[in-house]
């Protein structure tokens, strides 16, 4: 695997990706939580997804464990696993590539083509949770405030999305802190979602997505 890609990325925007075996020593220090289908994971400079691929492949290994027997479910929790996944990055061509990869990984899993919803589905979540935008100023390419949607899995094929404004969950650390004037302050004062959407299904997600784009053979 090259490390980098030219010289001038590396000057310009510090573009060196982290070896394969150092990911996944990083990996086994939190080994729990990569397991954990619902645990989300955020890589704030996420590259072509160095970090976000291997995680999303041990939570597909869990989904495995846990529902393969099911293929319904095994479906579920699949997208809730790669709901879970989140990413921002400057340049354009990394993050394309990025959701690429995190959908190559289930469409490998599931034996996905681009006609299913699930497909599709899971290529609008990619959309909306690998940004295109500066992790600094946490705002998008086009200057908007970076949004992350929450998602969760309810039960019976359906799933509930809010989206909370990054800048706000990242303030409201501070908020929390030991000794805060504000410490005392329940999360619902701070975590207020900027949109709430009606619980979807996959071809209800699926209909969201524009048009996805065909994994490389
Ligand atoms: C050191 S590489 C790491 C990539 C990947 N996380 C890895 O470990 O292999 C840094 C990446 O962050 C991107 N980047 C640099 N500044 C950034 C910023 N302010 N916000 C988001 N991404 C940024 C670069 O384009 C590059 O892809």
């Amino acid at each position: 695997m090259n490390l980098i890609r030219s010289k001038k990325r590396v000057a310009d925007h510090g573009e060196v990706f982290t070896p394969a075996w150092l990911v996944e020593a990083m990996l086994e220090l939190v080994k729990g939580e990569t397991e954990r289908i619902d645990a989300r994971f955020l890589e704030p400079a996420c590259g072509s997804g160095n970090f976000l691929v291997p995680v999303l492949k041990r939570k597909l290994a869990a989904v495995q464990v846990k529902f393969g027997r099911s293929d319904f479910d095994r479906r579920q929790y699949a997208l809730l696993a790669l709901m879970c996944s989140y990413g921002i990055e400057l340049l354009e061509d990394n993050i394309t590539e990025c959701r690429a990869n995190l959908l190559e990984v289930m469409a490998d899993y599931l034996s996905l083509t681009p006609a299913d919803d699930l497909y599709r589905a899971a290529f609008h979540v990619l959309s909306a949770n690998l940004v295109h935008g500066d992790a600094l100023t946490m705002k998008t390419a086009v200057g908007d405030p970076i949004t992350f949607a929450e998602w969760g899995y309810i039960g019976k094929g359906k799933f509930q999305r809010r989206d909370f404004r990054l800048d706000v969950l990242t303030g409201a650390a501070s908020f929390s802190a030991e000794g805060s004037l504000f410490a005392g302050l329940g999360n619902h004062e701070i975590f207020r979602p900027t949109k709430t959407y009606s619980p979807m299904t996959i071809p209800e997600l699926a209909r969201q997505s524009g048009s996805a784009p065909e994994v490389a053979a």
